[in-house]
């Protein structure tokens, strides 16, 4: 919980959990299966390639896909010194996911305070030193564990991830609104699986309607980020854990500029919302 006294500093008896940690980014989605965790993979990765020392934290219970698409499945996790988590590094970036604390294939039954314990520590018990971005694979959808979960951790604001089908579409609207309603602040929206581009032919191919998330965000003043198609390589070296591949533009020309355009305008918009908007309540817990 936020708990600060009248001058905005925490309290004394409480500590922040992530003081070194800049810009915290969520990213939700109206339903499941949208992309959510390739496009917060795709994220990390490329505010790593700029140069940002980067954080991805898969909180999603349901399923965490975070620890197979950047290759640290089946790995376990270390303490340091001082008995805390030593966070998986993947190429560069810094990685937890709930994958890699589960017995694989085993299906546990998380209970809202499960999954705060859980969450907490990963916050509080990972040694995540400092960050310029830490990225949030939060569960899908507009129940109880995305929404307090974000709100827990005190974001610096959100990135939507949706499918352009209206029925999705409006699933995600409502998730960006419930957000807002929770005072966290949008940063954008992706449209992912946007349209095809035909490998043989170059011919785009509208196969969901792409542009309704353009609509839509226009209406509710929320930036689109990106607009990115259903695409192969996108599918395969995210799920090889060659996310760094879609960013080569020689190996992926019509990709790596939709993703390269997505993490400047991501930068631009959590520029924007830290010069515009007071800075999020930091995460304090009690000590013990
Ligand atoms: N633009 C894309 N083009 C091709 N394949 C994609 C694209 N985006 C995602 N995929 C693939 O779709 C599948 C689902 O994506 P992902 O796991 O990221 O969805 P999710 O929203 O996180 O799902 P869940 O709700 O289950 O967590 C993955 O195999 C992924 O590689
Ligand atoms: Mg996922």
């Amino acid at each position: 919980m936020n708990q600060q006294s009248k001058d905005n500093q925490p309290r004394k008896d409480n500590q922040p959990i992530l003081p070194e940690v800049d810009n915290i980014v969520a990213v939700g989605a109206g339903k499941g299966g949208v992309g959510k965790s390739t496009i917060a993979v795709h994220l990390a990765v490329g505010l790593k390639r700029k140069g940002f020392k980067v954080g991805l934290l898969d909180c999603d219970i349901y399923g965490p896909s975070i620890a197979t698409m950047t290759g640290i499945e089946g790995t376990s996790p270390q303490l340091n010194n001082d008995r805390k988590i030593i966070p998986f590094d993947a190429n560069g970036l810094k990685v937890i996911s709930m994958a890699n604390f589960i017995p694989k294939d085993t299906a546990v039954i998380w209970r809202g305070p499960m999954v705060h314990g859980a969450v907490k520590q990963f916050l509080s018990d990972v040694d995540w030193g400092s960050l310029d971005y830490m990225i949030i694979d939060l569960p899908p959808g507009t129940g109880d564990p995305p929404l307090t979960l974000a709100q827990t951790i005190g974001v610096t604001g959100a990135v939507i991830v949706a499918t352009p089908q209206p029925l999705a579409l409006n699933d995600a609207m409502r998730a960006a609104q419930m957000y807002q309603k929770l005072g966290i602040h949008i940063l954008g929206i992706v449209e992912n699986m946007s349209y095809f581009i035909c490998p043989n032919c170059n011919t785009i191919h509208d196969i969901f309607g792409r542009g309704g998330v353009r609509k839509a965000a226009d209406k509710a003043n929320i930036a689109v980020l990106a607009e990115i198609p259903l695409n192969l390589s996108i599918r395969t070296n995210t799920d090889s854990a060659h996310v760094e591949d879609n960013f080569d533009k020689t190996k992926n020309p019509q990709i790596a500029p939709i993703l390269e355009e997505m993490i400047n305008k991501l930068i631009k918009q959590v520029k924007f919302r830290n010069e515009n908007y007071p800075k999020p309540e930091p995460l304090v817990v009690k000590k013990s």
